[in-house]
C-alpha cells in the first residue's frame, strides 16, 4: 500500500517564504516517519505556474511568464534541498504532461454533466486568485488579505456545476475524519450548508494558463488546473486517468496537507470535481494555521517577512525544524518569536540533548576503555530509565501519522530530561572516586546511553541531521537502517567503541539569529 501525501503547489510568484517552508518541513516530518514505519511513500510539493498573478508579476519584471515560472521554480527546488526535504516528486504545472491530463480530466466532467456557460460578474482579488463574495466596502473594495484593490469582472465563462454535488459534499463532510484537524470542519460545513454555487473554470482574458479544449479563447481558471497538479505529479507519463493506473501509483493520496485559507477549493471544489470525474477522492484534507511573526501577520508591506534564507544560513535546518514542530501545535496558529525560538532551540538541542550525550559518552569512553560500558543484562527490565524510553516510542508512534509533532517531540525532551535528570540522582563520578562500584556505574550509564540513542532515533523524522550526528556519535548504523528494530530497549552494544565526543548542536546567539 503506497502512501500518499502532498503541499500545496507553491504559486511562483516568488521564492519561498516561511509558510510554504513550514508546510512543507512538516510534511517531510510525516513522510519520513511513514517511511522508517515501512511504507511505501510518495511525497509530492511541486509549483502552481498559471493564472493572472504570475503573469502579472513577470510583466512587471519584463521577462516572459515562463522565464519567471523558471526562476523561481528553481528557486523552490533548491530551496527544498537544503531544508532536508525528502519529496519524492516535484510538479510543475507548466510540464507538458500536465495539459492532456487537464483537458482529459476536463471532457469527463464535461461528459458527466457538470459544465455550463454562463456569465460571471463580481470582484476578483488577483492576489487570491479569487472571487470575493461579499466584500466589505461597497466602493472600491479591497482585498482583506492582500490589502489591495479588488477588480470587476463581468465576463462569459464556463462553469463546473458545484451545485450538483451538494448532497454529496454534505455526506463526505459528515464523515469526521475528512477534514483535520476537527476544529476546521464546522466551517467548511457552514459554508455548504449556506448553499454551493457553481464556480468559474475559465477566462477569456488569461492568456497565461492552459486552454480549454473546444472552447476557443478560453484558458483555464488556475484552481481548476492546479488542483489536478496532484494527479500529474503521480502519472509519469501524462497519459490516461483512469482508475486502475491510478491506484497503482498511489491515488487517492492519504492526506493533501495545506494551509487554512485554502481548506476551501481542497474540501470542496476538489472532491466535488473528482466525483464528476468519476475517480476517487483524498482520503484526508489537513488544514494547519498561520504562522504569525511577534504577534504580527506577515507581509512585505508591513516589513517583518522573515526570510526562510536567513534563518537557514544562520541556524541551519535543524534548529528552525525543531522550533517549527515543537513550539506550535501543527493545526492551530503559531507565532514565531525569536527570543522563544533561540531558548528553546538552546535549552533542548544544545542543552538537553547536546549535553546529555556529551557527559555520557565522555564518561564512558574515560571509565570504560573507550567504549559502551559492559553490562550482563542490556535488556533488563529493571532500568528506571527503560519505562520513560518506552512510554517516548510509544507517544511518538501514536502522534506522528495525525501530524502532532508537538506532542512527539515533548516526548522526546522528556526522555532526555529524564536520562539527565538520573544521571544527576546517580552521579557515578562520585562512585567512581570511591572506586570499586563499577559494575552499577556500568549499568547507571548503559541505561542512559541507551536513551540518548533512543532519542536519537526518535528525533529522526523531525531533525534527521541532528539525528545522525547523534546515531554517529555512539558509533551507531546511519538512519537508513530499520527503525522498528532499533526502538526497542537494550539494542545498545556493550563494548561498543565510541568516537571522540563533538557538539553535537552549536548554541545560537540571539544577535546572530536573524
Ligand atoms: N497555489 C495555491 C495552492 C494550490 S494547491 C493545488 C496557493 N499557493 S500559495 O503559495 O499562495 O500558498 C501555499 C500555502 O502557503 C498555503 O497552504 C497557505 O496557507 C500557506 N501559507 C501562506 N502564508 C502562510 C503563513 N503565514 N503561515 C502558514 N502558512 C501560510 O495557495
Amino acid at each position: 500500500m503506497i502512501y500518499t501525501l502532498t503541499t500545496p503547489l507553491y504559486y511562483v510568484n516568488d521564492k519561498p517564504h516561511l509558510g510554504s517552508t513550514y508546510t512543507t518541513v512538516a510534511c517531510d516530518a510525516l513522510a519520513r516517519f511513514q517511511r522508517l514505519e515501512g511504507h511505501e511513500v510518495v511525497f509530492v510539493t511541486g509549483v502552481d505556474e498559471h493564472g493572472q498573478k504570475i503573469q502579472r508579476t513577470a510583466a512587471e519584471q519584463s521577462i516572459s511568464p515562463i522565464d519567471h515560472c523558471n526562476r523561481v521554480t528553481a528557486s523552490y527546488k533548491k530551496a527544498w534541498n537544503e531544508w532536508d526535504i525528502s519529496n519524492d516528486r516535484f510538479v510543475r504545472t507548466t510540464s507538458p504532461r500536465h495539459l492532456p491530463l487537464v483537458q482529459q480530466f476536463f471532457k469527463r466532467c464535461e461528459e458527466a454533466g457538470d459544465i455550463r456557460s454562463g456569465r460571471q460578474t463580481g470582484w476578483y482579488c488577483v492576489g487570491c486568485e479569487e472571487f470575493k463574495d461579499d466584500p466589505a466596502e461597497a466602493i472600491n473594495p479591497t482585498c482583506s488579505i492582500h490589502q489591495k484593490p479588488l477588480e470587476w469582472r463581468d465576463e462569459e465563462n464556463l462553469f463546473f456545476c458545484l451545485s450538483h454535488f451538494q448532497d454529496k459534499i454534505e455526506a463526505l463532510l459528515n464523515q469526521s475524519d475528512f477534514i483535520a484537524p476537527a476544529s476546521r470542519r464546522k466551517e467548511i460545513q457552514n459554508f455548504v450548508a449556506g448553499g454551493l454555487r457553481d464556480f468559474s473554470i475559465s477566462r477569456v482574458n488569461v492568456d497565461w494558463g492552459l486552454p480549454v479544449p473546444g472552447h476557443q479563447g478560453h484558458t483555464f481558471y488556475v484552481w481548476f488546473d492546479a488542483l489536478l497538479g496532484y494527479l500529474t505529479a503521480l502519472l509519469d507519463d501524462g497519459g490516461s486517468i483512469d482508475l486502475e493506473r491510478l491506484n497503482a501509483v498511489g491515488w487517492p493520496a492519504d492526506q493533501h496537507v495545506i494551509g487554512k485559507d485554502i481548506l476551501r477549493f481542497h474540501a470542496v471544489y476538489w472532491p466535488a470535481m473528482l466525483m464528476s470525474a468519476g475517480l476517487p477522492l483524498p482520503k484526508k484534507v489537513f488544514g494547519h494555521g498561520f504562522l504569525t511573526r511577534e504577534g504580527q501577520k506577515m507581509g512585505k508591506s508591513i516589513g517583518n517577512v522573515l526570510d526562510p534564507d536567513v534563518l537557514l544560513d544562520r541556524c541551519g535546518t535543524d534548529a528552525v525544524r525543531w522550533y517549527l514542530l515543537r513550539d506550535i501545535q501543527f493545526g492551530d496558529d503559531g507565532d514565531f518569536q525569536q527570543q522563544r525560538f533561540v531558548d528553546l532551540v538552546n535549552n533542548d538541542l544544545a542543552n538537553t540533548i547536546g549535553n546529555l550525550l556529551n557527559r555520557t559518552s565522555s564518561m564512558s569512553r574515560k571509565w570504560f576503555n573507550e567504549s559502551t560500558p559492559i553490562v550482563e543484562s542490556k535488556d533488563s527490565d529493571d532500568h528506571a530509565l527503560r519505562q520513560v524510553a518506552e512510554t517516548a516510542i510509544a507517544t511518538v508512534r501514536e502522534s506522528m501519522p495525525s501530524m502532532a509533532f508537538q506532542k512527539a517531540a515533548e516526548a522526546i525532551l522528556q526522555l532526555a530530561i529524564q536520562a539527565n535528570g538520573y544521571l544527576n540522582d546517580q552521579a557515578p563520578w562520585s562512585k567512581m572516586k570511591k572506586g570499586g562500584q563499577d559494575d552499577q556505574v556500568a549499568v547507571d550509564l548503559y541505561g542512559v546511553l541507551e536513551s540518548a540513542r533512543l532519542v536519537g532515533w526518535l528525533l529522526q523524522p523531525l531533525v534527521p541531521d541532528l539525528s545522525e550526528r547523534i546515531l554517529s556519535q555512539l558509533n551507531q548504523p546511519s538512519a537508513a537502517s530499520n527503525w522498528t528494530e532499533q526502538l526497542v530497549w537494550g539494542r545498545l552494544e556493550s563494548g561498543h567503541p565510541l568516537p571522540q565526543p563533538q557538539p553535537v548542536m552549536q548554541r545560537l546567539e540571539l544577535e546572530e539569529a536573524l
